[in-house]
């Protein structure tokens, strides 16, 4: 499977959260004013909730919003369409799941799989689903991070883009799980802004489960 051949202009995103949006803004900032040098711009911002507070920061920013709740809807079926269509009308090449706490289902994926991807607070395979940091913990490793990857029909198991790597010391408790999450936010920023400007600017082509970053048609 390879990315569509680079068109003109900034690649449209589309970013979808649930909670502070602290990796949206490291894409708003990281984009600033130059989105053709970045290769991307953002065109709208979606979450399943009013609350988050990554709506405020893209408001801040001028992007469009939008909210997609799962219990305005009769079924899970019908919510996975309505957030279909709702990110459809931004027409993106790629969507950023950066702290979207819900998993889509067929009509999403049918519409937008191969150009969904997903941050996730662990190394995977290790840790998928909505507890990373805790579930590490509570394992008692010794290195965790983050991991940006392709978006499929499993939990957090899609082709890995890019991985970060942070220590995890005898300071870590499992009380302590936010203060590692901040960590590990720290790098996944960085790692986020870098991966979603290289499939942007470069392309990329996946061969089994191996994402070949750049050399599209080699
Ligand atoms: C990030 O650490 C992201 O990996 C995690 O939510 C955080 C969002 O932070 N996502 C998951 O746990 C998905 N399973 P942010 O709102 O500050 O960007």
């Amino acid at each position: 499977m390879a990315s569509p051949p680079p068109s003109t202009g900034p690649v449209r995103l589309v970013v979808l959260l649930s909670g502070s949006g602290t990796n949206l803004q490291a894409l708003i900032d990281a984009i600033g004013d130059d989105p053709a040098a970045y290769g991307a711009r953002i065109v709208a911002v979606g979450a399943d909730r009013d609350k988050a507070g990554g709506l405020e920061r893209a408001e801040r920013a001028g992007i469009p919003t939008f909210v997609c709740k799962l219990k305005d809807h009769a079924t899970r079926a019908e919510w996975d369409e309505a957030l279909t269509a709702a990110i459809a009308d931004h027409r993106p090449g790629l969507i950023v799941s950066a702290g979207f706490m819900k998993i889509v289902g067929p009509a999403f994926l049918a519409a937008f799989g191969g150009r969904f991807i997903n941050t996730h607070p662990a190394l995977l395979p290790s840790f998928p689903g909505a507890h990373g940091v805790r579930d590490a913990l509570a394992h008692g490793v010794k290195v965790t991070g983050c991991t940006v990857h392709f978006v499929d029909d499993g939990v957090d198991t899609g082709p890995i883009i890019a991985q970060g790597v942070v220590e995890v010391t005898e300071e870590d408790t499992p009380e302590g799980e936010a203060a590692l999450h901040e960590r590990i936010k720290e790098v996944e920023r960085s790692l986020l802004v870098e991966a979603v400007g290289r499939l942007a600017r470069d392309g990329h082509r996946i061969e089994g489960r191996k994402v070949h970053l750049g050399h599209v048609g080699e």
